[in-house]
């Protein structure tokens, strides 16, 4: 979602800015901003569209400075144009603010300041901040204390970095609910919305906690809590290296993040599984183990992609630790009110650890007194510093916006938690050993299935025209088929959905004709015979088959269409291997249909409101 960069320093100002905001294009947006401060005055440039277009302004128009703050927006009040662009300013053009969030009461602010004589010139509802730091200033408030004051009459949700022409060697950032970042570096400073933007200049970084504001100068970087009490943050080493939000190679992330995944789900086990003892260790997990051992319910909550690793690990958790597991979406979990009862652990899954729901169904979780458990993938993310305990992916930047890798690695993660706590209950030391082995040959079986490019590529190539798909599969599977669909839809714009195989009987079986192609996951497993006859049914309509099958399994290729043959592992460990065709499917379809894979219209990467 939106993106937020500042830097007061010595370099050439534009260039920084629009470099770290470039870094921030993988959360989407729709149009960019940026304000320098030079000669007391501000120095305003916004654009619609990609940051491209912001560049060609600035050509046209350039401004220089010693201070600035630029912003990626995606929109939520007020359409995507440039007027509606971030940043936002004054009526006496004396202040310049970028907001990542929503601001819940603007009209409330708006109405009242439009009284005394404001004027506005958006419809968004972050002028009606800046116009309120304004309103304050102008009775004598110094900047900070405008900024503080103005904050203290906000409702919602905002990471901000407002600048103010009188003192051009001052950002001031805070935080409520939206990421915020300061960068410490050598006579030069940052405030960034994502560490990715400011990586090429610090890795010395200090995150903000809600109710925080930064008072960032060329010197120093200064902490208090909204209400004014000093805090002493603790300064972190950004751990990535920058090749890693690179393309290094590829024509897209998305295709470099695919390939990656013998890498990352290798670093997502690494340490972590004991081959002797066909064990799984959890060294993030010690302050909950006492929970997790007893744990009479689980509840995982999560959005998208991450909701359908999330179901993965429901039928993980129910199989083989027998307990009973509930999975739901977390905007529903966070407003509805959900029974947490004495020995619940509540999980939490989240790439980015910012969603905005999964981070309200967490601290819901925690009022209602659950040991909660986090896997997320980016670290020092709130939500993977907000959970009591939890497990990294160590996947590494995910920057295409469809998550691919993240993915591969949560059921990897939901594998390891499942088979720790199935040792400690009640599966046995052989059976864990089979699962600890299957789990080490997976990088290799992945590296197996991604060499099938060509082949699916060639599918891709029949099936790009298609308006509809449709996605089945069971078991395991199942959720597989979900985000199969959920990858085709949002980066190719294709109509797609995902069902349990069964369910096609029960209504999608009347879409089906001959322009309908139905993607089966169909392995040799305890449902595959029922699967086979699910596929029977649509070739009997006519409609094309592209199945997923196990290696060796002839019977398929004499039902199907097209036949992608992938390796044979464990049943619970499938879908780490049947997902991958269907993301190299999706990326091929998108590209054939030149659609923006990385940046898919309308989509962001952290979606940081509700
Ligand atoms: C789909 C996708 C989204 C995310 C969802 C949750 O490819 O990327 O559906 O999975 O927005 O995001 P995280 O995992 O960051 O909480």
């Amino acid at each position: 979602m939106c993106g937020i960069i500042g830097y007061l320093g010595k370099k050439p100002i534009v260039p920084v800015l629009l470099e770290g905001l470039k870094r921030l294009e993988y959360r989407g947006y729709d149009s960019a901003g940026i304000v320098t401060l030079s000669n007391g005055k501000i120095n305003l440039v916004k654009q619609a569209g990609k940051i491209s277009n912001l560049e060609s302004l600035l050509a046209e128009r350039p401004i220089n400075g010693v201070a600035g703050i630029a912003h990626t927006r995606w929109a939520t009040h007020g359409v995507p144009n440039s007027t509606n662009a971030h940043p936002h300013t004054d009526c006496g053009n004396k202040f310049a603010l970028i907001h990542n969030g929503i601001i819940e009461n603007f009209g409330a602010i708006k109405t009242d300041l439009i009284s005394k004589g404001h004027e506005f010139k958006t419809q968004t509802d972050t002028e009606a901040l800046v116009h309120l730091i304004e309103e304050f200033y102008k009775h004598h408030m110094p900047f900070e204390e405008a900024v503080r004051a103005a904050l203290l009459q906000v409702e919602g949700t905002y990471g901000i970095a407002v600048v103010c022409s009188d003192e051009p060697d001052v950002i001031i950032a805070a935080r409520k609910g939206s990421p915020l970042v300061v960068g410490h570096g050598d006579g030069e400073n940052f405030v960034a919305s994502d560490v990715s933007a400011i990586i090429d200049h610090t890795k010395q970084v200090s995150y903000l906690d809600d109710d925080e504001m930064a008072v960032v100068r060329r010197n120093g970087i200064e902490v208090k809590t909204i209400s004014n009490l000093p805090v002493q943050k603790q300064v972190e080493q950004v751990a990535f290296e920058l090749g890693r939000i690179e393309k290094g190679g590829y024509d897209h992330f998305m295709l470099k993040e695919i390939m990656e995944q013998p890498s990352t789900i290798k670093d997502a086990m690494r340490g972590r599984l004991i081959k002797d003892e066909g064990i799984a260790r959890l060294g993030g997990m010690h302050e909950v183990m006492e929970a997790l051992l007893n744990a009479k319910r689980f509840l995982i909550t999560a959005c998208g992609t991450s909701w359908h690793a999330a179901l993965i690990g429901e039928y993980m958790l129910e199989e083989f630790v027998r307990v009973p597991v509930e999975v739901e979406y977390a905007s529903e979990f966070r407003y509805r009110d959900p029974v947490i009862e004495e020995n619940n652990v509540v999980i939490v899954i989240s790439q980015s650890g910012e969603t905005a729901d999964t981070l309200a169904a967490l601290r819901e979780a925690k009022r209602k007194g659950a040991s909660v458990i986090g896997i997320c993938n980016v670290v020092g993310s709130t939500i993977a510093r907000d959970v009591h305990a939890g497990a990294y992916l160590h996947a590494g930047p995910e920057i295409g916006v469809a998550s691919t890798k993240a993915f591969t690695s949560q059921v990897t993660l939901l594998a390891l938690i499942t088979l720790f706590l199935a040792r400690h209950r009640n599966m046995s030391a052989a059976k864990g050993a089979e699962i600890v082995q299957e789990m080490a040959a997976l990088p290799e079986k992945v590296e197996k299935i991604l060499g099938l490019r060509e082949q699916i590529k060639k599918i891709a190539q029949l099936y790009h025209m298609s308006n509809n798909f449709l996605y089945l599969g069971r078991g395991y599977n199942f959720p597989v088929a979900l985000e199969g669909a959920l990858k085709l839809k949002e980066i190719s714009y294709i109509h797609a959905e995902g069902y349990p195989a069964a369910e096609m009987k029960h209504g999608p079986i009347a879409l089906i004709d001959e322009n309908m192609p139905v993607v089966f996951i169909a392995t040799k497993d305890s449902t595959y015979e029922k699967i086979v006859s699910n596929i029977e049914e649509v070739r009997a309509r006519r409609g094309k088959v592209i199945a997923i099958a196990t290696e060796g399994d002839e019977e398929i290729g004499k039902r199907a269409d097209h036949v992608i043959y992938i390796p044979q592992t464990q049943q619970m460990l499938q879908p780490i291997l049947t997902i991958i065709p269907l993301q190299l499917l999706a990326y091929y379809i998108a590209i054939m249909r030149n659609c923006d894979v990385d940046q898919p219209r309308n989509l962001a990467k952290s979606v940081t409101v509700e």
